[in-house]
């Protein structure tokens, strides 16, 4: 690893430290590192722990603990749709910032890291945009200055305030799409060609010189055949190589890891080798978006414990094997869970034929589950000499 070009995050670490709730040790109270909270044991090898925040669900008078939670176990935090382009511009040149600037103020005051989400995504589009684009009345070209002008916009807004952005999200394909062969999908590569990836970098590079940018996607936790045609994970390898190729700006690579304990999954040594082969390209990696989802069967949904147990054993499981392998590669940078309690879950109202659910490692009434005490445990006995301090890249210019 070349390592002029990556810092050991201690700075990072030692900085965000001094904020998150860590319980000193004292003569009648030995050091207890089971009271530490998620946040603080990351920090002991660099590594950021963080959830996606609701704003909704932080500002509700009657849901304190919601933002107890938030502000206190997690070292980092993400706006869950706050820092959309529909929620930030929803009406044409009129923006309105009022809770992305309260996330970023919330994060500054509890000392927590940001993750910037998104930038770039085909989802939660203005509608002014999309309807805009499909009459005609915004030309292609005006499309793409609509899109720098974004970009430019946000990133300038909160410079040296953004430690990661996610600056394109989703561009590629599934399997399942059509055409099978994995291609770039999307309103912006059906309007402006897959050229609008690199310039969607080196706009945001433009507006910020610090912060790291990232590619964010799922089902890309593991590779599969080594096909681009049919293996995602392979897909966005190989289209990071070839921006780095063109000296394109990229930082990272977002593994969401939106995870189901119906399917297969992966073991911690397939996720670990496709971390090291992300780094080998030398970018860093981060997780980003993490739950772990079941099938709310009559039984589970019934109280059947023999039904909900291997659930929330399978799901602890997952989660783990995610904070292992982030654990044992050193630019695997930050471990973010996509909502931290089953109160506030973007799955039960997205997965709903067959309905899903106790996808987050709190449930609805904040009690830590199975999944929180396995992340904790593999962030307590995680230590040298096997995980050493993270190692982050230096912003390419
Ligand atoms: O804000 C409106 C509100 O005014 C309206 O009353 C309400 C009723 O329909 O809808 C609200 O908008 C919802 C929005 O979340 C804010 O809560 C949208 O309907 C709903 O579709 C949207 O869902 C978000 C989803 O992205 C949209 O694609 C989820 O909360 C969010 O967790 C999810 O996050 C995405 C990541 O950004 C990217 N990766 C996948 C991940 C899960 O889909």
């Amino acid at each position: 690893m070349k390592l002029r070009r990556w810092i050991t995050v201690g700075a990072v670490a030692v900085a965000t430290a001094a904020a998150v709730n860590t319980l000193p040790a004292t003569a009648n109270r030995p050091y207890d590192p089971t009271a530490q909270t998620l946040g603080a044991l990351g920090l002991r090898h660099g590594l950021q722990v963080g959830t996606a925040v609701d704003l909704a669900a932080l500002n509700d008078a009657n849901d304190p603990e919601y933002r107890r939670l938030a502000a206190s176990e997690f070292s980092s935090v993400t706006a869950e749709n706050a820092m959309k382009w529909e929620s930030l511009e929803p009406t044409r040149g009129a923006y309105d910032w009022a809770a992305a600037d309260q996330l970023v103020e919330f994060a500054k005051r509890n000392g927590q890291s940001v993750r910037g989400h998104v930038l770039v995504w085909h989802n939660q589009l203005p509608a002014w945009l999309t309807s805009g684009v499909a009459d005609g009345s915004i030309t292609k070209q005006e499309l793409r200055e609509l899109l720098r002008k974004h970009i430019t916009t946000v990133v300038n807004r909160y410079k040296g305030k953004i430690w990661q952005w996610d600056v394109v999200n989703e561009a590629v394909s599934d399997p399942w799409d059509t055409p099978s062969t994995l291609h770039y999908k999307g309103f912006w590569a059906q309007n402006l060609g897959p050229g609008y990836i690199a310039d969607a970098f080196r706009w945001a590079r433009a507006a910020d010189p610090r912060a790291l940018l990232f590619y964010n996607d799922y089902n890309i936790e593991a590779f599969g055949s080594g096909n681009p045609a049919d293996d995602k994970t392979q897909f966005v390898h190989d289209m990071v190589k070839g921006l780095l190729a063109q000296r394109v700006p990229i930082d990272g690579v977002g593994s969401q890891g939106h995870l189901g304990t119906q399917y297969g999954n992966y073991d911690t040594l397939q996720v670990t080798a496709a971390l090291k082969k992300f780094a080998a390209l030398g970018v860093a990696t981060a997780f980003t978006e993490v739950d772990v989802r079941s099938e709310l069967t009559e039984g589970v949904q019934a109280g059947n414990s023999a039904e909900i147990n291997p659930r929330l054993q399978a799901a602890a499981a997952n989660f783990s094997v995610l904070m292992k392998a982030c654990l044992a590669v050193r630019s695997c940078l930050s471990y973010t869970v996509w909502g931290f309690t089953d109160r506030h879950s973007w799955v039960p109202g997205w997965f709903n034929d067959p309905p899903q659910g106790m996808a987050t490692i709190y449930d609805e009434n904040y009690q830590p589950k199975r999944a929180y005490q396995e992340l904790k445990s593999d962030l307590i006995f995680a230590g040298p000499p096997y995980v050493l301090p993270r190692v982050a890249p230096r912003p390419r210019h």
